[in-house]
């Protein structure tokens, strides 16, 4: 089933999700299943359970973005353990439709996790990967990549989404 994403102006996205503490029941691993068929239809490569209006700290990612096999990663209950390095590239968010910018994150992060039988382990990511380890976590913390962005861009895109609202086109 494919979810409608929850986008910029819902509070949900603004909320800190909850902890997971039921592990390998039908229901999370059909959540799971959703998610990434929402994530898959949507083109993205990572999505947070906060983004389906689901507050709880749930994300799925897979870097391969449709080249190549499928490299799928579930991350409950992740936090971030290390980063190292830096890199600044173009990053976008589904629940923000249309915009793109250059946000700085680790070249390198490690995040410790568990899976979906509530197996802890530990992932370290380079690049887009690492990227979609800090944007997802950030999601499950309320955290927006806007937020990590100069106030005076994030405000243009504040204004530019509150005139879309207006007319209709953010629903
Ligand atoms: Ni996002």
């Amino acid at each position: 089933m494919i979810y409608p994403i929850v986008k910029l102006g819902d509070p949900v996205l603004e909320k800190k999700a909850e902890t997971v503490t039921e592990f390998d029941t039908p229901e999370l691993h059909e959540l799971i299943e959703n998610m990434f068929e929402t994530m898959y239809a949507n083109r993205g490569v990572g999505l947070a359970a906060t983004q389906i209006g689901i507050s709880r700290r749930i994300a799925v990612i897979d870097s391969a973005a449709g080249e190549g096999p499928p490299q799928r990663l579930v991350l409950i209950n992740p936090e971030i353990v290390r980063i190292e390095g830096k890199q600044v590239s173009e990053e976008g968010c589904l629940s923000v439709p249309g915009f793109r910018e250059p946000v700085r994150r680790g070249a390198r992060v490690t995040v410790r996790a568990q899976n979906v039988k509530g197996e802890p382990f530990e992932v370290t990511g380079e690049d887009l990967l690492a990227r979609a380890f800090e944007h997802e976590i950030d999601h499950l913390n309320g955290k927006l990549y806007l937020s990590r962005l100069s106030p005076l861009k994030r405000d243009v895109i504040k204004r530019r989404v509150r005139k879309l609202q207006k007319e209709g086109e953010w629903a």
